[in-house]
């Protein structure tokens, strides 16, 4: 299996949903624990992607519902890997609903997420290298590396 790096953009994994009556609670929202599995599923394939190889969720950091998203919208995520440390790497995804009957798109939610590259017994592998390009990545890039020296600190055994 080749560890020549990559670049980050090749990480990039774009999905979209739409919220059906059994994604919602009883007022027509989607719910939270749904949003968190396509988060999930979303960041799954970005580090899936990079790496070529099972990737597992390690930790999810805390994550914030500040809108609603109603029943019939579409939801958007996009999510691509923003740092390789050495077997685990942070995967960002955003969240976006979208109302097309009014045209509108709502930033929702911001989520990190650490996945771990495994082997097929599933013990941690070598992740690939992933190269910032545009200042945005190289901003993530930077930012992921104090986001884990918090979450490995505040680690839970
Ligand atoms: C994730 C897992 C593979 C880590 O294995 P481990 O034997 O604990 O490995 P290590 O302690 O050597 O850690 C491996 C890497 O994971 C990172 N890691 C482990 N737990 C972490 C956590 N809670 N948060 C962030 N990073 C974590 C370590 O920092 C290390 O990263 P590095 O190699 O880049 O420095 C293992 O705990 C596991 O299989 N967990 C279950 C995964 C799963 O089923 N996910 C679905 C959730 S339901």
């Amino acid at each position: 299996m080749s560890l020549q790096p990559k670049k980050v953009s090749s990480s990039v994994t774009i999905m979209t949903e739409l919220v059906l009556p059994h994604h919602t609670n009883q007022l027509g929202k989607l719910l939270g624990g749904q949003l968190m599995h396509w988060i999930d599923i979303c960041a799954a394939m970005s580090a899936g992607r990079h790496n070529q190889r099972v990737c597992v969720t390690a930790s999810v950091d805390r994550i914030d519902f500040h809108h609603p998203i109603s029943l019939g919208d579409p939801v958007t995520l996009m999510s691509s890997v923003n740092r390789v440390f050495n077997t685990s790497m942070e995967i960002g995804v955003k969240v976006f609903s979208e109302n097309y009957l009014e045209g509108k798109r709502v930033h929702t939610n911001t989520a990190y997420l650490t996945f771990v590259c495994v082997d097929n017994e599933g013990r941690p592998v070598k992740a690939i290298e992933a190269i910032p390009d545009t200042k945005d990545e190289k901003r993530r890039f930077a930012d992921a590396l104090q986001r884990r020296k918090t979450r490995l600190k505040n680690r839970n055994i």
